[in-house]
């Protein structure tokens, strides 16, 4: 079994690629769900996140408020680590788990999605690694479009990630998505194979 790795800038197009290549049969696994079933309540790293940052960081509900904590996190490194610290063992279990799910099925080829994937080194575990890319000035118009955000606060957001530049140096496959749908779908369906072929040796 082979856990390829599916990374890109926020709304690069990431899920929209994720969706693309699960309906054409390949298991994806999501970083960014998994992340969330971490701290579910009830979740030992919720009590945990609890205990580093206070209740502040609970909604109503008791679950854990996610903008809060991002926005509690978002400029101090010294606060990510610790989030990190706690979320991260907790991620890469509960992505063992389902890896390890879908090769009892059978499956050879199995895609995971992991938005920070070269900023958390993981590009030398997840091969190949595909990269979903586009000029930054239509990514930040897509992630204005997308999540309501002004110009102010989408730059703010795209700056905190890996400039495109640098991933594109450590990416095996890069999907261009400047396009329209039809012609990511396109580019997915070419991509299939050449992954399904891929070897890190290059054999
Ligand atoms: N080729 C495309 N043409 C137009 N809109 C697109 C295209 N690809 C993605 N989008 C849109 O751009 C936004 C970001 O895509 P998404 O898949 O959510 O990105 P990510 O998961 O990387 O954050 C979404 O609103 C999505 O529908
Ligand atoms: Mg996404």
């Amino acid at each position: 079994m082979r856990v390829f790795g599916l990374t890109g800038g926020i709304a690069s197009g990431k899920s929209t690629v994720a969706r693309l290549l699960a309906e054409r049969g390949l298991p994806m696994v999501d970083a960014d769900q998994l992340a969330r079933e971490a701290v579910a309540p009830g979740s030992l790293a919720l009590e945990q996140i609890v205990g580093a940052f206070g209740e502040g960081v609970l909604a109503a509900d008791g679950s854990l408020d996610r903008k809060a904590v991002a926005a509690r996190v978002f400029s101090d490194a010294g606060q990510r680590k610790l989030l990190n610290s706690i979320v991260h063992p907790r991620v890469a279990e509960l992505s063992r788990e389902r890896f390890a799910e879908h090769a009892a099925r059978g499956d050879q080829l199995i895609g995971y999605e992991v938005p920070l994937l070269f900023e958390n080194g993981l590009d030398a575990v997840f091969r190949p690694v595909v990269l979903v890319a586009l000029k930054p000035e239509q990514q930040q118009q897509r992630l204005m479009a997308r999540d309501g955000l002004d110009q102010e606060a989408a730059q703010a957001r795209l700056a905190a990630q890996w400039p495109l530049d640098r991933k594109l140096a450590g990416a095996d496959f890069v999907l261009w998505n400047e396009g329209s749908l039809a012609e990511l779908q396109a580019a997915v369906e070419e991509l299939i194979p050449r992954l399904r072929a891929f070897s890190v040796d290059g054999a």
